[in-house]
């Protein structure tokens, strides 16, 4: 079985080389030349553990290649995977699906041999059944082309082992041949054991949506008993363990912080509410603008505690922020909460020195003021302030003793609950951490 990815982009990238190290020939097909020549040459534009790895070696053994060609694809691959992005819309809730369209549109113009279709982007409810309806009417005489939906649960960070090992998958079908063909792509995983939900087109969609809603509002849940910690005293991770041992609830995505940001959950939560009010059912999801505001107040309780710590003013201030990534393991800065409160202290006046191990570079695109420096040392040289915004290895390690010797003051505030805040206390330090009463 020959396959395609259509976008290149994180999803498709990752895709493209997951289903190469399943065994497939595989084309990965995007508009843009300067990503394709990239990919071609076995270069990631984005950092992704393990990935550039798999890539190459796939790309050297000719299993793997890329192309802006879709006349080619069409004529060649027996599954077409849709990876294309979603971006929210600028200025509105929802999400803009003219890539998905255009995406859907040329492989219709340009397929010429019977084929499945395989939509992997995080969709409004409905798309799969709006595109399978252009796809019968645009598609080529005599060529017969199905629709499947197969959402993707992947995680930026741990993004290969997510397509490798998923802790599931879903395929939406609507015509006999989807079901036995995605089987077959998905062999070697389902051999493994792997759960598989075969359902419904509006269901597959929904499943992606409503995971990354929970996922969102698990982490808001916590954040809001974090403004109760903070103000009544208590401790915000004991609480997160003691609650996370009901088998139920679970610990995971209850670490408590400056909130959720990076391309997905921010976006889908809005894209989910913007659609449910297309459907009229506007407060089905009405809980979900809850849990996007506390999200968005804990970047203002961050700043709140800079701006206190240092007396109220931080103007002319010097403050080290540590880590702009949206999450560790990434170097994606998309509506990323560490970057936020880092651009909002530099607003306010402060002189901001920024160390983060893989994102400098594309935060110093979006936000080009912040001192963007290649090193801790250098990050928290004479500063007024350290302030801990993604939790990398490298931070979480930090101890008085390290820090201590390189700064002006000993002010730190630790955004994401990671560090032993007694040990610093004990050093002398003025220590603040989100969650606990300052
Ligand atoms: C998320 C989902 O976890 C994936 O399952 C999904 O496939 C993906 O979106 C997507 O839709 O493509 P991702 O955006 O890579 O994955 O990041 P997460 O690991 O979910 O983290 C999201 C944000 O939540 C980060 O800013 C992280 O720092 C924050 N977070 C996470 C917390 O603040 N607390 C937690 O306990 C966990």
């Amino acid at each position: 079985m020959k396959i395609s990815v259509i976008g290149t982009g994180y999803l498709g990238a990752t895709h493209a080389a997951g289903m190469a190290e399943l065994g497939f020939d595989v084309v990965g097909v995007d508009v843009d030349p300067t990503k394709i020549e990239r990919l071609s040459r076995g270069e990631l534009p984005f950092h992704e553990p393990g990935l550039p790895e798999i890539i190459r070696k796939h790309v050297d053994s000719g299993r793997l290649r890329f192309t802006t060609d879709y006349a080619e694809v069409g004529a060649w691959a027996d599954v077409h995977f849709v990876g294309v992005g979603t971006p929210q819309m600028p200025g509105q809730h929802a999400a803009d699906m003219k890539y998905v369209d255009a995406a859907v549109l040329s492989l219709a113009e340009h397929i010429t041999r019977d084929a499945l279709v395989v939509g992997k982007s995080t969709v409004p409810v409905g798309t799969a059944r709006r595109l399978q309806g252009l796809l019968r009417e645009k598609a080529r005489d005599g060529v017969d082309i199905s629709l499947a939906w197969n959402p993707e649960f992947l995680r930026e960070g741990f993004a290969v082992k997510d397509t490798l090992e998923p802790d599931r998958l879903v395929f939406g079908v609507n015509s006999p041949d989807a079901e036995p063909t995605l089987r077959a792509v998905y062999a070697k995983i389902l051999a493994t054991g792997t759960p598989l939900i075969v359902t419904d087109f509006e269901t597959a969609e929904l499943v992606k949506v409503a995971a990354n809603a929970f996922l969102a509002t698990k982490i808001s849940f916590i954040n809001a008993f974090s403004e109760v910690t903070e103000a009544v005293g208590g401790d915000i991770r004991t609480l997160a363990d003691a609650i996370g041992h009901d088998t139920r609830i679970g610990r995971r995505f209850l670490n408590a912080g400056i909130g959720f940001g990076g391309g997905c959950l921010p976006k889908d939560i809005r894209a989910l509410q913007a659609r449910v009010s297309e459907l009229g059912l506007d407060r089905s999801m009405r809980f979900l603008s809850e849990v996007d505001e506390i999200n968005l107040r804990r970047r203002e309780r961050a700043v709140y505690l800079a701006s206190s710590m240092l007396g109220g003013e931080v103007a002319d201030l010097r403050i080290c922020v540590l880590g702009v990534a949206f999450k560790p393991e990434s170097d994606d800065v998309r509506d990323s909460p560490a970057l936020d409160v880092a651009a909002r202290l530099y607003e306010m006046g402060a002189a901001v020195n920024v160390y983060d191990p893989e994102a400098n570079a594309n935060a110093a695109r979006r936000f080009p003021r912040l001192n963007y420096v290649g090193s801790l040392t250098e990050a928290a040289a004479d500063a007024d302030l350290v302030l801990l915004l993604t939790e990398w290895d490298e931070f979480k390690a930090l101890t008085p003793e390290d820090l201590a010797p390189l700064v002006a003051h000993r002010r730190l505030i630790d955004a994401r609950n990671v560090v032993d805040g007694d040990r610093f206390r004990d050093a002398g330090w003025d220590f603040a951490a989100l969650g606990q009463r300052y």
